[in-house]
């Protein structure tokens, strides 16, 4: 019995893979934790919830195991904020008028760069602070990272779909506003969770030969890569519309990387850099 799911997980894991890079590996059917194994290959993120709501005692047990992720030097700079009352969630999502699907996630979190405490602590204990640069933005930001990246995981394993948020960083001088953020604190990314409405699916990744390097970075025919990738993309799920017509024009192929050419051909969040400051964090 045990050998059989051992070898329906690892051919589940081989198939998602396989899916995701465009290339077989090899699972061993007796490897502990395939299960787990099985639900990160599979991940996907959801946009489409059941009107269940998700009861708060879960949640704060999923953010409790999001929050046990490591932290860089034990300085826990990552903070989780759940966005719960009704005029609060209704105020911070008109800041993301492009994703009507919002309204119908049951939850709404805010995972936060907090920068705030560590300073703080050389205040309490009357010690120097030399360390107000750019690494105590990215050691915090880095360490919400994490938490988010945890608490998806968390969130899978009960069956809850998820879908970061960076759209929340859109106006995050209002956002920080609303959720009275101290300063040094950032959102880094928001994210809807709920009980998916459908089984979502995978979307197909840059090759391992792009980017899984051995002993040194290794850049190969980058340009062969992405036409590869392009076509193979495009074959499993291709878009269903092309961005900024208007401005490219309908091109006739429209693979992954026409289309983020094309997002990137706007400036995005240029003012993000203003708002890091403002809120007092030192960028040098
Ligand atoms: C940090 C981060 C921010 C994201 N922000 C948004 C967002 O604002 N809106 C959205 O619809 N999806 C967002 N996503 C979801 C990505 O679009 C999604 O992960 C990507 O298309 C790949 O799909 P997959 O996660 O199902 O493999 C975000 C993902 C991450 C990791």
């Amino acid at each position: 019995m045990q050998e059989h799911i051992g070898s329906e997980l690892a051919t589940r894991i081989e198939e998602s893979l396989a899916e995701r890079f465009g290339e077989r590996l090899q699972v061993d059917p007796t490897l502990p934790g395939l299960e787990e194994l099985a639900r990160i290959a599979g991940h996907r993120v959801h946009r489409d919830f059941l009107g269940r709501p998700v009861e708060p005692a879960l949640l704060r047990l999923l953010c409790a195991c999001a929050l046990s992720a490591p932290s860089k030097s034990d300085l826990q700079q990552a903070d989780i904020l759940i966005v719960d009352d009704r005029e609060q969630r209704q105020a911070i999502m008109a800041l993301m008028p492009d994703m009507p699907w919002l309204t119908r996630a049951p939850v709404l979190l805010v995972f936060l760069a907090d920068g705030s405490r560590t300073p703080q602590l050389a205040r309490l204990r009357g010690k120097p602070f030399p360390n107000d640069h750019l690494d105590l933005l990215f050691n915090a930001a880095v360490d919400s990272a994490i938490v988010l990246t945890t608490f998806l995981r968390a969130a899978a394993a009960v069956g809850l779909g998820c879908c970061p948020l960076s759209a929340i960083r859109d106006e995050a001088a209002q956002v920080s506003k609303l959720l009275e953020l101290p300063q040094r604190v950032i959102p880094v990314a928001g994210l809807a969770a709920g009980w998916p409405a459908t089984a979502g699916r995978i979307t197909p990744r840059l090759a391992l030969e792009t980017t899984l390097h051995q002993d040194r970075y290794r850049q190969g025919e980058l340009d062969r890569q992405i036409d590869a990738y392009d076509r193979r993309r495009a074959a499993a799920q291709p878009y269903a519309r092309q961005r900024a017509v208007e401005r490219f024009g309908e091109a006739e192929f429209y693979g992954w990387s026409e289309d983020k050419a094309r997002q990137y051909a706007e400036p995005l969040r240029s003012d993000f850099g203003g708002f890091v400051r403002m809120k007092g964090f030192c960028l040098d």
